[in-house]
């Protein structure tokens, strides 16, 4: 059964990825001989540059579970992970063509399914692309699937957001996934540490997010983040910052219907705005980039 593409946000351009091939529920097979030598070589030249950043700047569960990706030297076979996910956490990723909509993106990670685009940016696209691809996908979100707390998180989130389609509460949501999943920082004794997807997959914001002057850092409040719109194109503004993932699982164990319904009544917080009282973090100080 053939499904429609879909576009990121409010964006014009065309969908990237065959969706003819797509089953009713979005996934498809991810076609790994289909990979070229040169996207099997771009992808390890991401790796490669990813991991010289993020030694001190990951936190410790992500580097752990980095190797179970495999040696980053080609785009991984998603049956390979999956065996090894399943075995860790229950969990398995499964192909699709590229973003879906959000109904089929919870039924997935509540079944513990992780959705993974199976194309790879163009070599012009090295530095930083708007949409999800393969990489962002498997290096950016894998590996905390093989943590328990967080893979539960994960699996209520899919719940969650099933949920809150239900409630008109979708773009309230949509923010806690952001300054979690994707941009999501975490205090440890060593200093701040970045678990989100989104900084992990790029060069910039992996040192940005921890050691720029420029946003701010405030530690995890659930109606906090509720409030606090974000951008897709840029940099943040603010990031939130975890004491642990039971912390995050257990802020946000709570019905959320009451929730929004106060959160639908506040405006939302501006840019840098800082509410009395809220605690806020300096920046990690600045190591030294490879060049
Ligand atoms: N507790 C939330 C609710 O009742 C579900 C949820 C859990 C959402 C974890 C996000 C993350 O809606
Ligand atoms: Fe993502």
């Amino acid at each position: 059964m053939a499904v429609a593409p879909v576009t990121y946000g409010a964006s014009t351009r065309p969908p990237r990825g065959d969706y003819s091939a797509a089953r009713a529920d979005y996934t498809c097979e991810q076609g790994w001989e289909s990979y070229t030598p040169e996207q099997h070589a771009l992808y390890a030249r991401l790796v490669r540059r990813q991991m010289a950043l993020i030694p001190g700047r990951a936190c410790d569960e992500f580097l752990h579970a980095l190797p179970r990706l495999g040696d980053g030297r080609a785009i991984p076979r998603f049956d390979e992970v999956s065996d090894r996910l399943r075995r860790a956490t229950g969990w398995e990723i499964v192909a699709v063509p590229g973003l879906i909509p959000e109904d089929a993106f919870f039924a997935l990670l509540a079944a513990r399914r992780f959705p993974v685009t199976v194309w790879l940016r163009r070599p012009e696209e090295f530095d930083y692309i708007v949409e999800p691809d393969v990489f962002h996908d498997l290096f950016g979100h894998v590996p905390l699937l093989f943590n328990p707390v967080f893979a539960d998180y994960m699996q209520a989130f899919g719940a969650g957001g099933l949920k809150a389609e239900g409630l008109h509460a979708l773009q309230f949501l949509a923010r806690l996934y952001w300054y979690t999943v994707e941009f999501g920082l975490i205090a440890t004794p060593g200093g701040l540490r970045v678990y989100g997807a989104g900084i992990l997959s790029s060069v910039g914001e992996t040192a940005y997010a921890l050691e720029s002057l420029k946003p701010q850092r405030l530690g995890f409040s659930l109606e906090r983040v509720l409030r606090t719109p974000y951008k897709i194109d840029d940099y943040q503004d603010s990031y939130f910052v975890i004491d642990s993932f039971a912390q995050l699982f257990d802020a946000t164990a709570p019905d959320f219907a009451p929730v929004y319904e106060r959160v639908a009544e506040l405006p939302p917080l501006g840019v840098n705005e800082r509410l009395p009282g809220e605690r806020s973090y300096p920046p990690n100080a600045a190591q030294a980039t490879p060049g």
